[in-house]
């Protein structure tokens, strides 16, 4: 059994009518899927708008949105439009970005393979900052150099040491990583070294650390910047990048840490470990902008009740839509927007149209007693790392993308069609 579903893990604008209805953005949930279809991803503007203003707000100018959370056109211009700069991870979230208007000089470019092609990609646009993550990488761009580009701005990225007690392939900040440099083995100081040189094609600005994603602990980013500190202080450099990571509440009894109590601590953490302020102290969030402003819509379509088991309640979308549990062992709640205020009394496990067994939305799920086939499903909180990694697994077509906002909705990313399906392919 389980309570209603808590309102601080949906969207701003939810709210729930007299008759159980989820409303967001001013409109009905379960009439915004009969009108687009299944499944579907719906996003709170007002929700997108106001994270993006809180980073800026709290961080200042400079403060970045992981792309990779959620990445389309709309997106890159919204929190362009709200005064981010913009995180991408490779030179085709890059290309998106530019594509939507977001001034080069405005992106960071992150990744531990950045190819040759992507880094002249990088200089010929002039990025805002190149996060520089190996000894390869600094020995393309001093080549680069040579060739006659200019030297970019770069932050070098920093493996402080820190674990950051996230899932495993989450984890980023621990000794054994493919990313960045070890602060512990030299290699960080070394790198500082080779970025002073005279020959060294770049012009360092400052470092950067990422420790891991859907961090709940506070303390594991105030003891990051504590480690960062010691190194970079006497380093005399003017920006320190303490990456995202911030968790998000996907769960009715999760707790929500805002991204305002979260650049507070990391600032006080920056003035007692003796970090100037004049130093521009930044970060990246993704999660912690799109992760609640995103909502799942899916038809039920077969219930499947085994005697002594358990039921089986099949959606119409899956894995293909959301990764996340099957990867992560990722939990998500579940109900019903035509009664979102009803207690959930009967269990379910939640499942996709894939064929696999690992195939689940959620595992162990509670829905109301009278959910039945045709009803909408929602899911809350998959706007982060849900569109972003969804795949055509199955040739499942991926799901139409909405913003709705005052009442009106955009459609910002439209249904995969099946003749997208064969589009590279040739005949
Ligand atoms: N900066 C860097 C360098 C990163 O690698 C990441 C995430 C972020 C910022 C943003 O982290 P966020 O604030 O979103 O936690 N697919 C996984 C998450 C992978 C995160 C990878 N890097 C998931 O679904 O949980």
């Amino acid at each position: 059994m389980a309570a209603p579903i808590a309102t601080h893990i949906l969207p701003e604008t939810a709210n729930i009518s007299t008759w159980g209805r989820l409303f967001v953005g001013g409109l009905d949930v379960a009439a915004i899927a009969e009108e687009y279809g299944t499944p579907l991803f719906v996003y709170d503007e007002y929700h997108l708008r106001k994270r993006c203003q809180e980073a800026v707000s709290s961080f200042g100018t400079g403060v970045a949105y992981a792309s990779k959370a959620f990445l389309c056109a709309a997106m890159a211009k919204l929190a362009y439009e709200e005064g981010m700069h913009i995180d991408v991870a490779s030179s085709g979230e890059a290309y998106v970005a530019l594509r939507a208007g977001v001034p080069a000089d405005l992106l960071v470019f992150h990744g531990n393979n950045k190819s040759t092609a992507e880094l002249t990609y990088a200089l010929e646009h002039n990025f805002g900052r190149i996060v520089v993550d190996s000894f390869d990488e600094l020995e393309r761009l001093r080549r680069l150099a040579n060739y006659g580009h200019a030297r970019p701005k770069v932050l070098l990225r920093l493996t402080p040491g820190v674990e950051a007690h996230a899932h495993e392939y989450v984890s980023t900040g621990q000794e054994d990583s493919k990313f960045g440099f070890s602060i512990k083995s030299g290699a960080a100081l070394e790198a500082i070294v080779q970025c002073r040189a005279e020959t060294s094609g770049v012009q360092l600005m400052g470092i950067h650390a990422h420790v891991g994603s859907s961090v709940t602990a506070i303390e594991s980013f105030e003891k990051v910047v504590a480690v960062m500190a010691s190194f970079f202080v006497p380093l005399g450099l003017p920006e320190l990048v303490i990456g995202g990571g911030l968790a998000a509440p996907y769960m009715n009894d999760d707790v929500n840490v805002s991204i305002r109590d979260w650049a507070a601590a990391v600032k006080s953490a920056a003035t007692r470990a003796g970090i100037s302020s004049s130093v521009v102290l930044s970060a990246e969030p993704g999660r912690a902008i799109v992760a609640n402003a995103g909502l799942t819509l899916y038809r039920v379509g077969t219930i499947k009740d085994l005697p002594d088991v358990r039921t089986y309640l099949s959606v119409d979308g899956g894995m293909s839509d959301n990764i996340r549990p099957a990867l992560y062992g990722a939990q998500y709640e579940a109900f019903l927007p035509r009664a979102a205020d009803a207690e959930r009394t009967k269990p379910f496990r939640i499942v996709g149209k894939h064929c696999e067994s690992g195939d689940i939305i959620v595992r162990d799920a509670w829905l109301p007693e009278d959910t039945v086939v045709g009803d909408v499903l929602c899911t809350p909180a998959t706007g982060a790392y849900g569109y972003a990694m969804a795949s055509n697994y199955n040739k499942l077509p991926r799901p139409a993308v909405v913003f709705v906002n005052d009442g009106r909705t955009q459609l910002v990313v439209r249904r995969e069609s099946y003749e997208d399906l064969l589009r590279n392919d040739i005949f």
